[in-house]
């Protein structure tokens, strides 16, 4: 804050008439030019670093883009920590419009700076963030976006993500530490003539939009290398808006090792993953082909019930088509060769949550419209017989549930609308239960619930008491209204 006294002021004020200057808010100029992605490691326990939001000139394979970033670069810089340690941030705004910062799927406290998505930095303004990451803090694959209810989904479809690593056990797994490392952040991009990033209409936000050009580290098609007979460990990120991803690759079976919350208890082979928006994942892949170029696929994935190429998809005009096609997202290359590495099975000491459930509570996902409003997004909070006792539409003054820190909760998430959600929770992960009450040994804060279903969760309320919130990975769909307050206390 410029801190002036009247004098001042009427001199500054002079200035803006002469068009010197613009007081209050940032000039319609604002833009920066593209950098190269920032590695961002802690040292000593602390990392430290400048981030500034900003309209930015991109260039995506020839064609030049303006998109939001994070320090000039798509994705933003790269923060690796490990477990114990404290993130600094010194955040400015230099976006015309306000934004936050969320710290998704870190086990931090989301009061005061830390991981609150109740803060407002408005335009030209700074703030400075303060995450402290618990000792005991699991490994895995985390990132950061914007979070200001009613601008998330346009932020992060312009561009604003970036991911955080917290190292630990399961990268000193032997085979894991010698296996070639590909961080793959996977983000859809719609661009015009201009290469503006064009406006939604209502109908694109009902569906949650989508870009038809497939970006795999803000690149188009890039090449990941692996050394022959080696492994190659993709850690996938899904930092689109809407889009879900149906990933394959050729010839080469997948081994899963982490999803959103760190290490799998085995490996576990795969032909395809499916990635809701938010949701994270990583994979070994075995590099005992010929030596050759192997695509990374996107198939096609129905999240609209088979409803798209019906009144929906009509609707929806050009980018349709986008969802029912194949697309090559990147390579993955031979290089070399080295001695054979095999996949590893024990990956972690995965524990599932012992403790009973203490409660369960019912949730219920849908849209519709409302008079005068439009389309909006409900989670309505049921008892046991189905019956409505609170939830809605997102209030961010109200608090729809009261937790207990140190209880054992399962949440059963049900759909009655007519498109996927991602059921998505800060602060605590939880392990999904099966149609048989068995739980998954792995820890998400991402479950997929499609039309017509319900998804069991289980979860443990752990260290941190504040505010905090549930919500749709799909984020348009979140900004108009599909998001609840949750208190731990
Ligand atoms: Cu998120
Ligand atoms: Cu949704
Ligand atoms: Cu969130």
């Amino acid at each position: 804050m410029i801190k002036t006294n009247r004098r001042d002021f009427l001199k500054l004020g002079g200035l803006v008439g002469l068009g010197l200057l613009t007081a209050c808010g940032p000039s319609p100029s604002t833009v920066v030019e593209e950098k190269a992605s920032e590695v961002h490691k802690s040292k000593n326990g602390l990392l430290e670093l400048k981030l500034v939001a900003a309209l930015t000139n991109i260039n995506l394979n020839g064609k030049q883009a303006k998109l939001f970033s994070y320090n000039g670069s798509l994705p933003g810089p790269r923060l690796e920590v490990q477990a114990g340690d404290t993130i600094k941030i010194n955040f400015t705004n230099k976006l015309q419009q306000p934004t936050n910062l969320h710290f998704h799927g870190l086990h931090v406290s989301p009061s005061g700076n830390s991981d609150n998505v109740f803060l407002e930095v408005k335009p030209n303004e700074s703030f400075d963030y303060e995450i402290k990451i618990p000792k005991n803090h699991p490994s895995g694959t985390f990132w950061y976006h914007p979070h200001y209810h009613g601008k998330v989904a346009e932020q992060l479809f312009k561009g604003l993500s970036g991911l955080i690593i917290v190292r630990g056990a399961l990268d000193k797994i032997p085979e894991i530490a010698a296996a070639s490392e590909h961080f793959v952040v996977l983000k859809d991009i719609e661009l015009d003539a201009s290469g503006n990033v064009p406006r939604s209409s209502m109908m694109e936000l009902v569906r949650g939009r989508e870009g038809r050009l497939l970006t795999v580290n803000g690149q188009i098609n890039p090449k990941l290398s692996v050394v022959k007979n080696g492994l190659a460990r993709l850690r996938f990120l899904n930092a689109s808006s809407s889009r879900i991803y149906n990933l394959s690759i050729e010839n080469h079976p997948m081994h899963l090792i982490a999803t959103d919350g760190g290490a799998v208890a085995n490996s576990q082979e795969i032909q395809n993953l499916i990635l809701a928006p938010g949701e994270r994942a990583e994979v070994l892949i075995k590099a005992d082909k010929t030596s050759a170029e192997y695509k990374i696929i996107s198939s096609s994935y129905d999240r609209f019930n088979g409803m798209a190429g019906g009144m929906m998809g009509s609707m929806m005009g050009a980018n349709i088509s986008s969802q029912n096609s194949t697309t090559t997202l990147a390579r993955l290359v031979y290089e070399g060769s080295s001695q054979k590495l095999s996949i590893p099975n024990k990956i972690s000491d995965f524990k599932l949550l012992e403790q009973k459930p203490v409660n369960t509570r019912y949730f219920n996902l849908y849209h519709r419209g409302v008079m005068g409003r439009g389309p909006r997004f409900f989670i309505d909070i049921l008892d046991s017989s189905g019956k409505k006792i609170g939830g809605g539409l997102f209030d961010h003054k109200k608090v729809n549930v009261q937790a207990k820190l140190g209880d054992v909760e399962d949440w059963v998430i049900s759909n009655s609308g007519s498109m996927d959600h991602p059921f998505h929770i800060h602060v605590n992960s939880f392990q999904v239960i099966d149609s048989s009450g068995k739980p998954e040994p792995a820890w998400r804060d991402i479950v997929l619930v499609k039309p017509g279903q319900s998804k069991r969760i289980r979860m443990k309320f752990e260290d941190f008491t504040g505010k905090a919130v549930y919500h749709c990975h799909i984020l348009d769909h979140e900004d108009l209204g599909m998001m609840g307050v949750i208190e731990f206390a």
